[in-house]
C-alpha cells in the first residue's frame, strides 16, 4: 500500500494534470478545488515570502520592499529520495529543469512581467512551480500578493480591493488551508491576515496562525498571549517564527544557518523556551504536511467522486475527438484519463485499507 507521503504526492500530480487540462479552479466545482492546498496570507512585508522559503529550505522567491508578489504562485513541493539532487520546474516551461535557484527567482520575476509588464499591477493568472527535493515535505503552497491599505504611485485606486478580492477568492474555498502571517512587532488586533481569516473561517478550523519577526519586538515585551492562544484563539496552535532580517539577506546568510539560528533562538529564549519544540519553520512545515494528509484522507470519497466525473468527461471528449487517438491533444487526454483511473484505484485502496493516523 502506498504511504501517506505518496498520497499527497498523488494529489500534487492530479493538481498538475488538472492544470494541464485547463482546470484552474475557475467556474463551478472543479477537481482542483476539491484538492486541499495551503494559501499564504498577510499584509505587505509581514514575512510571507520568507516563511515560504523557510518551509521549502531554499532561497528562490523575488523579494524587496513594496509589492513584489503580483501573481499567485502555486508551489508544489515533491519529496524525492535521499541523495537525489534538487531541481525546479515551471508549468510554462515544461522541458526545462532549473538547478540554480537564483534562476528560478529570475524566471518568477520575468514570468510575472510577461503578464503585468514591469508595473505595480497584479494579475489573477497563477504561475505554477514544482520543486523536487529530498529536503522538502509534500505540500502545495500558494503565495499571494500582500494585503495593503493604500494604492501607491503607478497603481490604480482599486488595487487595495483587487488584492483583497484575489486573496479572498483563494481563502474562501472550504478546502483552502489558510496560513495567516502576522508580524509580532505589530498589534495582532490590526493584522490583515487575521481579519480576513476570521471572515472566511470564523471557527478557525482551517487557519494556522503564524507570528513572524519575534526578534523585532520591543525590549520587555513578548508574544506569549498570542502564541498561547489567549489573544486570538484558533483551533490549531500558533507557530512563532524568526526569519532572516534584511541585513541577513544582504549578507547572504544561507537557509541552513538561518534555520539553525532560529532553533537556537527558541531553545535559549527565557520567554519561549518551554514552547521551543512547537516553534520555528521546520516545525511549521511538519505541522502543515501532517494536517494536509489528514484532510486529504477525509476528502478521499469526494475526490474519488470528482475523479470519476472527470473520467466521464474525458471519455466523452475522447469520443468526440474520435478513436483511435490521432491528435497530440487526444493522446494527452488519454494519458490523463489513464492517470485518473489509476488515482481512483489508489484512493479506493486508501479508503478501504488505510490505517488512520499515518504510517510514518
Ligand atoms: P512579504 O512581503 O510578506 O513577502 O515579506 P518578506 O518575506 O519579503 O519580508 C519583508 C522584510 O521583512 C524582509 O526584509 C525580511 O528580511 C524581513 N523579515 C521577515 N521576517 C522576519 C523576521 O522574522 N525577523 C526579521 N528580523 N526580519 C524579518
Ligand atoms: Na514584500
Ligand atoms: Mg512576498
Amino acid at each position: 500500500m502506498a504511504t501517506m507521503e505518496s498520497l499527497i504526492g498523488l494529489v500534487n500530480r492530479i493538481q498538475r494534470a488538472c492544470t494541464v487540462l485547463g482546470d484552474h479552479g475557475g467556474e463551478g466545482m472543479s477537481l482542483w478545488e476539491a484538492l486541499p492546498s495551503v494559501a499564504v496570507v498577510g499584509g505587505q512585508s509581514s514575512g510571507k515570502s520568507s516563511v515560504l522559503e523557510s518551509v521549502v529550505g531554499r532561497d528562490f522567491l523575488p523579494r524587496g520592499s513594496g509589492i513584489v508578489t503580483r501573481r499567485p504562485l502555486v508551489l508544489q513541493l515533491h519529496k524525492t529520495e535521499e541523495g537525489k539532487s534538487e531541481y525546479a520546474e515551471f508549468l510554462h516551461t515544461p522541458k526545462k529543469k532549473f538547478t540554480d535557484f537564483a534562476l528560478v527567482r529570475k524566471e518568477i520575476q520575468d514570468e510575472t512581467d510577461r503578464i503585468t509588464g514591469k508595473t505595480k499591477h497584479i494579475s489573477n493568472i497563477p504561475i505554477h512551480l514544482s520543486i523536487y527535493s529530498p529536503n522538502v515535505v509534500n505540500l502545495t503552497l500558494i503565495d499571494l500578493p500582500g494585503l495593503t491599505k493604500v494604492a501607491v504611485e503607478g497603481q490604480p485606486d482599486s488595487i487595495v480591493e483587487d488584492i483583497e478580492n484575489m486573496v479572498r477568492s483563494y481563502v474562501e474555498k472550504p478546502n483552502c488551508i489558510i496560513l495567516a502571517i502576522s508580524p509580532a512587532n505589530q498589534d495582532i488586533a490590526t493584522s490583515d491576515a487575521i481579519k480576513l481569516a476570521r471572515e472566511v473561517d470564523p471557527s478557525g478550523e482551517r487557519t494556522f496562525g503564524v507570528l513572524t519577526k519575534l526578534d523585532l519586538m520591543d525590549k520587555g515585551t513578548n508574544a506569549l498571549d498570542v502564541l498561547e492562544g489567549r489573544s486570538y484563539r484558533l483551533q490549531h496552535p500558533w507557530v512563532g517564527i524568526v526569519n532572516r532580517s534584511q541585513a541577513d539577506i544582504n549578507k547572504n546568510v544561507d537557509m541552513i544557518a538561518a534555520r539553525r539560528r532560529e532553533r537556537e533562538y527558541f531553545q535559549s529564549s527565557s520567554e519561549y523556551g518551554h514552547l521551543a519544540h512547537k516553534m520555528g519553520s521546520e516545525y511549521l512545515a511538519k505541522l502543515l504536511s501532517q494536517h494536509l494528509e489528514a484532510v486529504i484522507r477525509q476528502r478521499i470519497p469526494s475526490i474519488t467522486a470528482l475523479i470519476n466525473k472527470a473520467v466521464d468527461e474525458l471519455d466523452a471528449e475522447l469520443d468526440r475527438l474520435g478513436r483511435p487517438i490521432g491528435t497530440e491533444g487526444g493522446a494527452q487526454l488519454y494519458t490523463i484519463l489513464e492517470m485518473c483511473r489509476a488515482f481512483d484505484r489508489i484512493f479506493r485502496e486508501h479508503l478501504d485499507g488505510g490505517r488512520p493516523g499515518g504510517d510514518r
